[in-house]
């Protein structure tokens, strides 16, 4: 699947090179565009809840980038986060991957420069966050990563066209998380995975009940909260994680049992979950799909996980396409 005769930028859809067009030469895929950053949106109005999202990460951009962020800087961090290094190893190295929903993309900047003959795409539908991202891409010179703004639920991508799909917290920030997640499922190539990070509902028990109390107080209580108590961490990272985890406008949670039956009917059938992390096995080697107790040990396992969890609740499913 390899990125034979691919020039930046590229198109989403049918993967021919750009140039300075301003319509895809192959496919007539049509965009706006601020340099090599494709606007397949444009000023086009947005769903109400949608623009309100929009507007609350052209405040508060995520991830941050750390000043003099460079592809050095980035590799280095990323190579130091167990889950970025167990993807990284198991995506082939000439793949096609695509990251929905990726924010100022380090995720997939990360997975480009590790490997400069797969090709990625990250697709958001902020513009500020995706300006962030664009300008670090090109300053890192990652020409194997086409960034390109567009509404999850209007991809401009063709349908089972990428071998591996990643979409880590985005579908529960919009208004109907099951029709995001088969809008992103819809992606998967057969044979390909899928990556599925969401805010589920056992896991963020202990943020809901932290986030409540702050609420009473005015304010949020740091004592209980695993970043905002880190003396390591910059004034500016906290404030993005305060806007992040207790001022969202649209959030929703989502239990496992239910995602699991919704991925069956989607056709992506379970590998395994993370946490619990990977421990020397592949992130793609299958696992037994967990019975009906286990999702509930599952459950149990990352409730207890929320009280010290970094991620607050974030947990991830990896399911293949048969
Ligand atoms: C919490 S950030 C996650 C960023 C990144 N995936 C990560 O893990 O670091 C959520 C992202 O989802 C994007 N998003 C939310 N709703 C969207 C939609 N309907 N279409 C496209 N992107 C959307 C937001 O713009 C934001 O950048
Ligand atoms: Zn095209």
């Amino acid at each position: 699947m390899g990125r034979i005769g691919l020039e930046h930028p590229f198109c989403p859809r049918c993967f021919a090179s750009i140039g300075q067009a301003a319509a895809c030469p192959s496919c007539a895929l049509p965009f706006d565009r601020s340099g090599a950053l494709l606007d397949v949106l444009g000023s086009r109005a947005r769903e109400r809840r949608a623009e309100e999202v929009e507007r609350f990460y052209t405040k508060s951009p995520f991830p941050g980038y750390a000043p003099g962020d460079d592809g050095a800087s980035l590799l280095d961090r990323s190579r130091r986060a167990p889950f970025l290094v167990a993807l990284d190893a198991a995506i082939a190295p000439d793949a096609r991957v695509l990251d929905l929903g990726c924010g100022t993309a380090q995720v997939p900047a990360f997975l480009a420069l590790a490997a400069s003959h797969r090709t990625v795409v990250g697709i958001d539908g902020c513009r500020e966050s995706l300006a962030h991202a664009e300008e670090f891409r090109a300053r890192a010179v990652v020409d194997n990563l086409q960034l390109v703004r567009a509404d999850l639920f209007d991809l401009p991508v063709e349908p089972r066209s990428f071998q591996v799909v990643i979409s880590r917290g985005v579908v529960h920030h919009t208004p109907d998380p099951d029709d995001a997640i088969a809008k992103v499922a819809e992606c998967v190539a057969p044979g390909g995975v899928l990556v599925l990070g969401w805010y589920e509902t056992a896991g963020r028990l202990f943020h809901c009940a932290r986030r409540a109390l702050g609420r009473l107080r005015g304010q949020p209580i740091r004592a209980l909260d695993p970043l905002l108590r880190r003396r390591d961490m910059d004034d500016e990272k906290k404030r993005i994680w305060i806007e992040d985890q207790y001022l969202h406008p649209l959030e929703h949670i989502l239990p496992l049992p239910h995602v699991l039956p919704l991925l069956d009917s989607l056709g992506l059938h379970w590998i395994r979950s993370i946490p619990p992390a990977t421990r020397g096995e592949g992130l793609f080697d299958p696992t037994p799909r967990p019975s009906a107790m286990g999702i509930r040990r599952l459950q149990l396992a990352w409730a207890l996980r929320g009280l010290n969890d970094p991620d607050a609740g974030l947990v991830c499913v990896v399911a293949r396409r048969a």
